[in-house]
């Protein structure tokens, strides 16, 4: 695996794979690699003869006083991470080649209405900022295909929709959630729970299936269903942000005869905000 920063040396590799008729796959990610980042990896490579990991931690997805500049900066570990995976190129540009007239001048891509509820309305800017990087990562890469996980199931949609609306030639494909044991979805987030809160962190992801379960069984009382798991995560000791029922295609409001529902949680945890989120096939 190469590991390359400069954005000439990556054309001139990419120019090289094309010449040979080769797809090119890329997974985005902000580093801190765990199973679910590398489960991205194994997918690209199903669908493209290339994979290019990108590990950038981008500042314009990060609001006043989040975490940037304590999110876990691990490149070391990344990189023995990635030699075990069929990644061919990991890319890691600097700040100054992803925005060469810097955060401030950039060109902005933004995504309306679907960035602006759920996680949106709680991170206000962070999905223009999602948008505005892959957006450039992309026209760096040139992928013919781009792996997401359903982790972030606003985030992939959100890509989605820019890619379709810029008539963008790249095909998105989306990678379910890898969990830890006890169904924790794993996130780099995660390592910021001390070992209580690691405890009650898996509340999330079981308070998403018992909503699944109901709805499986027939029931359509969404706000009912909605404040009760609300509620079961503020006893396991959450803070819920937000835990709703949504159609999956869109994220609107779902019709009682929707085909398929997404119920999705956020909920902050200690230091963590965590995310997590079931598709349920009625
Ligand atoms: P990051 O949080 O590093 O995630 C990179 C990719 O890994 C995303 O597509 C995310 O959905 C996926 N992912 C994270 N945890 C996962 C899990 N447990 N199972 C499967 N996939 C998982 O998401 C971002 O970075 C950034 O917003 C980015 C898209 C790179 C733009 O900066």
């Amino acid at each position: 695996m190469k590991i390359i920063a400069d954005k000439h040396e990556l054309r001139e590799q990419l120019a090289e794979w094309r010449r040979e008729h080769e797809h090119i796959a890329i997974v985005p990610t902000m580093g801190n690699l765990h199973a679910g980042h590398v489960s991205l990896v194994d997918i690209a490579r199903e669908h493209a003869e290339r994979v290019v990991v990108t590990v950038f931690v981008n500042p314009t997805q990060f609001g006043a006083g989040e975490d940037f500049d304590s999110y876990p900066r691990t490149i070391d570990k990344d990189k023995r991470r990635l030699k075990k995976t069929p990644a061919d190129v990991l890319f890691v540009p600097g700040v100054e080649t992803v925005y060469p007239f810097g955060t401030e001048q950039a060109t902005r891509v933004v995504v309306p209405g679907l960035t602006e509820h759920l996680c949106g309305a709680f991170r206000p800017g962070h999905f223009d900022g999602v948008t505005t990087v892959v957006a450039r990562l992309f026209a760096l890469v040139q992928p013919d295909v781009a792996v997401f996980g359903q982790k972030d199931y606003q985030q992939q949609l959100v890509i989605r929709r820019m890619v379709d609306d810029l008539n963008l030639p790249i095909t998105i494909r989306t990678a379910p959630t890898v969990r830890e044991a006890d169904g924790l979805a794993m996130s780099s987030r995660n390592a910021y729970l001390d070992a209580a809160e690691r405890r009650c962190a898996p509340a999330l992801y079981e308070c998403l299936r018992n909503i699944k379960g109901q709805l499986l069984a027939g029931s359509r009382d969404f706000d009912v269903l909605e404040k009760s798991a609300a509620e079961a995560l503020a006893t396991a000791g959450l803070a819920p942000e937000y835990v709703a029922i949504r159609s999956a295609e869109d994220l609107a409001e779902p019709a009682p005869n929707c085909a398929k529902f997404v119920a999705l949680a956020a909920a902050r945890l200690g230091q963590a905000r965590l995310i997590d989120n079931v598709v349920v096939d009625a």
